[in-house]
């Protein structure tokens, strides 16, 4: 194997299983060129496919993307529809091709507040890749991190009171099997473009030991170069989960 091609693989054995990532600043990209914020929405959905093609070729398991926080809906009424109908034109678009590239599409968040049409779409999106292998996107849509523990709490109230979990403790297992997140790796690296060093109620639960990484970039900006700047200052973090530095570096713990 050519020395390059080798130390490709190797790099990209310890890059992080799970990104996941505000997409912030499409708002301010537009207004520095004195254009409507809906063209810093487009520019964010180019930018946004440029990433899921990095992270495929790199063999990241999950990429979660947060798309609409269940806050967003607090924006000016031209904006929102422009975003669900950003949502429902990229959906239509792109179905296919995440498809033919063995990509599995997955979302999170409240659907319910959606139209009819749009949860058709997303609902058609994730059973045509439900088999696929590759990357994993995940898109988080009306999403809040508060909302994902409350639906949590709700069907684990549900089964109790219909005789399932019997004699079950709250365990912390219990809530990751119901949170919208199941079966999911939790997040290794989380990236926040545009500036603003905050969650804004973007997976709370799951972010728990997460490395937290923020950029002035804005989102449209954000290319593969920033996203390998990225990964490079996960690489060169010690995760510790607890534990000493020492014991890390002997090796005398699994993290
Ligand atoms: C993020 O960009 C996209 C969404 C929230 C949908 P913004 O629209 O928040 O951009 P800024 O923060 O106003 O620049
Ligand atoms: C967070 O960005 C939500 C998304 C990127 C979808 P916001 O721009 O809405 O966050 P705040 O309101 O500035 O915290
Ligand atoms: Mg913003």
């Amino acid at each position: 194997m050519p020395a390059e091609a080798s130390a490709i693989l190797e790099s990209d054995s310890d890059n992080p299983r799970h990104i996941a990532i505000i997409m912030d600043g499409n708002g301010r990209w537009a207004q520095k060129r004195f254009m409507p914020r809906a063209v810093g929405h487009q520019a964010g959905v180019k930018a946004v496919r440029k990433i899921v093609e990095y992270c495929a070729k790199h063999k990241i398991e999950v990429l979660t993307l947060f798309a609409f926080s269940s806050e967003n809906w607090r924006r000016p009424e031209a904006e929102v529809s422009l975003l669900m109908a950003l949502f429902m034109a990229t959906l239509q678009r792109e179905i296919n091709k995440l498809d033919r590239n063995n990509i599995r599409l997955r979302f999170i968040g409240d659907r319910t507040a959606f139209s009819d049409k749009l949860q058709q779409k997303m609902a058609e999106g994730e059973a045509k890749t439900q088999d696929n292998t590759a990357l994993t996107v995940v898109v988080a849509a009306n999403y809040g991190g508060h909302w994902d523990m409350c639906q949590a709490f709700q069907k684990v109230m549900e089964k109790m009171s219909a005789g399932e979990l019997i004699n079950q403790k709250i365990s912390e297992e219990l809530i990751n099997q119901h949170l919208s997140t199941a079966g999911l790796p939790e997040p290794d690296l989380f990236i926040r473009t545009g500036g603003e060093q905050r969650v804004s109620n973007f997976m709370l639960w799951q972010l728990a030991y997460t490395e937290l990484y923020f950029t002035k970039t804005l989102w449209p900006d954000f290319d593969q170069n920033s996203l390998d700047e990225a990964i490079n200052s996960f690489k060169n973090r010690q995760r510790r989960f607890g534990h000493t530095s020492e014991q890390v570096l002997n090796k005398s713990v699994t993290l």
